[in-house]
């Protein structure tokens, strides 16, 4: 055995060539040279380069056939890639076994005249095919890290010669071309899976990113949905759109009456949804509710959960459908699905779980729209008990003033000045109707607060009247400080209730003991400021800190601790202040409502009231505020 790699010029049986064969011969390996580098720029099969670089080999070499294996590093083995000259396709072989599997091990070729004679050579191959190898040539293959990847083997010099150090030489050159051959092909499949699996994942990054999308705008809409229509078709068109689905359906069971109801959506008509009343387990979203299960149906027409009152309604034959239902608490409380897909004809499991994404998110806005509505009702109610307590509380001023006139009435004798009471009563009527109102707006959901202009001098005289009434009989003293010229802006009734309340909480202040009840009211900057001050003994002090709170009340047989909420509520809905000082002489109370600049406002009122003929209606403005 050699190895190594002297290029003495010797015909194969050992005599030195001819000058002339010589230059043949070194013609023939540079042109086979060149033809395999052209080879490796062009051709990119990579059996088709191996064949050529072989066949080659075989040639030059004038071997009688020629074996390249690839070394397969995991099993530890060599395994033949390509055989020139044999019928035999596969051959394995142990790393460090064998002529081939030693060089493999050590990345030196190996040179044998005779195979039987060396102890290395296995001989299990030519017993199995009958082969009978004599000498033989094999070399490594480096790829450009220098590791072995494989070996190139030729067997029997033609002639019964012995392989020569020339026919190493190009056994040398041609493997290390069938190296980089295959070098790069691995580097350009390895290029090709990356660039597959990069392509992949964009694709999958892309549809997770439509996904994400989609419940975002889901979510956007449905929080926006004031009405189970609105939530439904921005739910159904939007879901049909992203899986291609021609129709969509969204069933779900009515609050109130708990009757089903299907929302059928038809992508050729956006507009109009259908609404269609169902029965429980009727079509595939009434199938799916009922099993609490996904169903993906390709032949829908056929299929026995079709159902005339629904699916039949649809304006186009429904072909494919997938059919998910809504969570809910203990059982599914809806179902959402997908009508006729308008691709491929059947809905895939991408659109299966996007659905499932879908309904989850349908069924908690669902779930959140239910619970809203039903908070928004019961708030409602609480809202209208606690305005009728209000109103109720306040009847006691049209009622006094009623009662009042009344006895007053029954008393009088001269036809004329009954009719001055009777008109009186009947103000009194116009108030009662007026707050009897204010609460039916509030029940169906309207608040307003009817702010015009008003002369504060017949406003202020209106209060004296009744006022005066509600004194008889105690030794209190009524006091008006009003700039009688101004016309200010407010809701007349409003206010008259929250001057009442003041005044009627310092007469009962100042009781059997009497004192001075002084009304007040005039411009200050641009607020209109009202007070209502009196000689009482002043504001308890345990319940300073939160006398405008309900039923807070203090020293009194028959208080409810309203009238002081529902002055600064009224004031609130002003957008005004109120303000109390008190001590052991008495305590005031002040209004400042804001009057605005604007030629509407108080200022220019006061200007215009000189010339102006009082006791014209003024013009009115409503000021809508929520419903609380
Ligand atoms: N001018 C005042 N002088 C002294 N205390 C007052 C005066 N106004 C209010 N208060 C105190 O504030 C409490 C709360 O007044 P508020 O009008 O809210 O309820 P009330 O008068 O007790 O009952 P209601 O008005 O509902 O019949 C009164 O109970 C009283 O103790
Ligand atoms: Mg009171």
């Amino acid at each position: 055995m050699t190895s190594g790699s002297e290029t003495l010029q010797n015909a194969p049986d050992g005599r030195p060539l001819d000058p002339l064969e010589a230059l043949r011969h070194e013609r023939r390996v540079s042109a086979a040279l060149r033809e395999v580098g052209v080879a490796l720029g062009t051709t990119f099969d990579l059996d088709d380069l191996l064949e050529l670089i072989l066949a080659k080999l075989t040639e030059l070499v004038e071997a009688d056939r020629a074996t390249l294996y690839l070394l397969d590093e995991g099993k530890k083995e060599l395994v033949s890639r390509l055989v020139v000259g044999d019928k035999v396709r596969s051959i394995r072989m142990k790393l460090g076994h064998g002529i081939a599997g030693i060089v493999a091990k050590t990345g030196k070729s190996i040179r044998i005249r005779d195979a039987y004679n060396d102890p290395q050579f296995e001989r299990d191959w030519d017993v199995l095919t009958g082969y009978r190898t004599k000498s033989m040539l094999a070399a490594p293959l480096k790829n450009h890290l220098g590791r072995t990847i494989g070996v190139i083997q030729v067997l029997n010099k033609q002639d019964g010669h012995e392989f020569t150090s020339e026919d190493e030489a190009i056994l040398s050159a041609l493997s290390t071309q069938a190296a980089v051959a295959i070098d790069n092909s691995r580097l350009f499949l390895s290029l090709i899976q990356k660039n597959k699996q990069l392509l992949d994942t964009t694709e999958q990054l892309e549809r997770k990113l439509q996904d994400l999308s989609l419940l975002l705008e889901l979510e956007r809409r449905t929080a926006r949905a004031t009405t189970l229509e609105e939530l439904a078709s921005a739910v159904l068109g939007q879901c049909a759109q992203a899986c291609e689905a021609r129709g969509a359906g969204l069933l779900l069971s009515e609050e109130e009456s708990g009757d089903l109801v299907e929302y059928a959506f038809d992508t050729k008509n956006p507009e109009s949804l259908q609404r269609i009343g169902v029965k429980s387990r009727e079509g595939f979203l009434g199938a799916s509710m009922a099993q609490a299960d996904i169903l993906s149906i390709d032949q829908a027409d056929t299929d026995p959960r079709w159902n005339a009152n629904v699916e039949g309604t649809f304006g186009f034959a429904v072909t494919s459908v997938l059919a998910v239902p809504l969570d809910g608490e203990s059982a599914p409380l809806g179902a959402i699905g997908l009508f006729s897909h308008e691709g491929s004809g059947s809905f895939d499991d991408a659109d299966v779980s996007l659905m499932r994404l879908v309904s989850a998110n349908v069924s908690t806005a669902v779930r959140l729209f239910n619970a809203n509505r039903s908070r928004e009702r019961s708030e409602r109610l609480t809202s209208i008990g606690r305005l009728l307590s209000q109103v109720i509380h306040d009847f006691k001023t049209p009622m006094t003033v009623i009662s009042g006139y009344t006895q007053l009435m029954a008393d009088a004798d001269d036809r004329r000045t009954r009719h001055e009471y009777s008109e009186e009563i009947l103000k009194q009527f116009d108030v009662l109707t007026a707050m009897q109102r204010e609460v039916l707006e509030f029940a169906r959901g309207e608040r307003t607060v009817f702010v015009r202009k008003v002369y504060l001098n017949k406003f202020f005289a209106d209060v004296r009247r009744q006022l005066a009434l509600e004194v008889s009989g105690l030794p209190i003293e009524l006091s008006f400080q009003v700039d009688t010229k101004l016309v200010a802006r407010f809701d007349e009734g409003r206010l008259a209730r929250v001057v009442h309340n003041l005044a009627r909480n310092a007469i009962e202040a100042m009781g059997e003991a009497g004192g001075v009840l002084t009304i007040g009211a005039r411009l200050d900057g641009a607020d209109l400021l009202i007070f209502v001050e009196d000689t009482g003994p002043g504001i308890p002090k345990a319940i300073e800190g939160q006398l405008f709170q309900s039923f807070v009340t203090m020293g009194k047989a028959g208080g409810t601790g309203l009238g002081l909420a529902i002055v600064k509520k009224i004031v609130d809905e002003h957008r005004g202040t109120v303000s109390v000082t008190s001590s052991s002489a008495g305590a005031r109370f002040e209004i400042r409502l804001p009057q605005g600049g604007n030629e509407d406002g108080a200022a220019a009122a006061k200007k215009a009231s000189g010339t102006r003929k009082s006791g014209r209606p003024a013009k009115g403005s409503h000021v809508k505020s929520p419903a609380r």
